[in-house]
């Protein structure tokens, strides 16, 4: 059992049923707000479910913006900023996955704090040393709804792209304050792309697992979502609907794991993945996951035990390691099995390995990571 934890339940009002996005109206006004800004990507701007709820949101004016570009961008968020503050908005509404998520946390930063961005970045120093700086100015209130297995819509964490690296940032006051998870929203997702983030969300679970920061609560909880992914990755005994709603229930669990348990190697890879190649975080984690989750065995097999049972007795399956069941569900699933198939080639990878090495994610891995040839070992098996 740990001997203490130290997590911040962040005052979300959270809520999770079909149909609950058309009550955005009623939340927004709930929190005394008049002039949201909207963020979405392209993708969802042309869906049903956008198209029914900005009827609903004629009684507000609104500022949208609907071209949010995976794993965001600094020039774009700033360039949003300006238009917001003159705008006069007082609140951000996040409508899809966690790039959408990120952008609003990161937008909201800069209204209330001014700046450049990179300004209000984490500094981590190899091998722990990690700087956040402290910004506790009032922050516009971010209304989310999700409709992916990122989870991002509840940590108080977010990472943005600028030339090849993604800032990462921390602020506690910066997760969401109203999250409205309506699996309906989900269905304008295609399936693979919702499976793939909710390779995402598994890995939240599994790192939250082993993480050095690691707790009683996060386990719990990251085992319970691992129950629910586990379910919707099943194909064959639930429907559909019923395969989207598990894996996006078990997406917001696993948000919660990572906020409590924080990430390690797994995400330190992924994260340089997306920054330097503009890969699908979801796709990075799909590829990366099992050799990261090898690398760490000797060291967390003992943690990662009860969810080897747990993806076990769900699935019926009876795989020797976590390792051996996300491989086998991924193929399954047709997810993305290489590197290779993301464009990755090896000579990219010394320059991944050697980037990596001054990611955050690497001070809390179970393992010491002794050098980028550690990191290079797992790449070239994923390749
Ligand atoms: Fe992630």
């Amino acid at each position: 059992m740990a001997a203490s934890f130290d997590y911040c339940l962040f005052g979300a009002h959270v809520r999770f049923g079909a149909g609950c996005a058309f009550d955005l109206p009623g939340e927004i006004r709930a929190l005394g707000c008049r002039r949201p800004a909207i963020l979405m990507q392209q993708r969802m701007a042309e869906t049903r479910g956008w198209s029914l709820l900005r009827d609903r949101l004629r009684e507000f004016e609104t500022l949208v913006f609907s071209a949010i570009p995976a794993h965001g961008s600094v020039e774009l968020i700033e360039s949003i900023a300006a238009q917001a503050s003159a705008f006069g908005c007082d609140s951000i509404v996040a409508i899809g996955g966690g790039s959408v998520s990120d952008s609003a946390k990161a937008l909201a930063m800069l209204l209330s704090e001014g700046g450049r961005l990179a300004d209000h970045a984490t500094r981590f120093t190899p091998p722990s040393t990690l700087e956040i700086p402290l910004r506790t100015r009032p922050k516009p209130p971010i209304i989310a709804l999700p409709a992916t297995a990122s989870g991002a819509e509840l940590t108080p964490s977010f990472g943005i792209r600028e030339d090849g690296h993604k800032l990462l940032f921390w602020n506690r006051n910066l997760s969401s304050r109203t999250v409205l998870i309506d699996p309906a929203l989900s269905r304008d997702v295609p399936l693979g792309l919702l499976r793939e983030t909710g390779m995402n969300g598994l890995a939240h679970c599994l790192e939250g697992l082993y993480s050095r920061n690691r707790s009683i609560v996060a386990d719990g909880i990251a085992l319970q979502s691992l129950r629910l992914f586990a379910e919707g990755f099943a194909d064959g005994s639930l429907d559909e609907d019923g395969q989207r709603e598990r894996i996006v229930l078990a997406g917001h669990l696993s948000g919660m794991v990572l906020s409590m348990a924080r990430s390690c190697l797994h995400h330190a890879i992924c994260h340089v993945i997306g920054a330097r190649h503009g890969v699908r975080h979801g796709a990075a984690n799909t590829v990366i996951l099992p050799f990261a989750l090898r690398f760490n065995e000797q060291a967390a097999g003992a943690l990662l035990a009860p969810a080897l049972a747990v993806l076990n007795q769900v699935s019926g399956t009876r795989h020797e390691s976590v390792a051996d069941w996300v491989k086998a569900a991924a193929l399954r699933l047709g997810l993305p099995a290489s590197l290779s198939e993301l464009g990755i080639t090896e000579a990219d990878l010394p320059a991944i390995a050697e980037q990596t090495m001054g990611e955050r994610g690497l001070a809390l891995n179970p393992r010491a990571v002794k050098g980028s040839q550690d990191v290079l070992s797992i790449l070239r098996q994923a390749l």
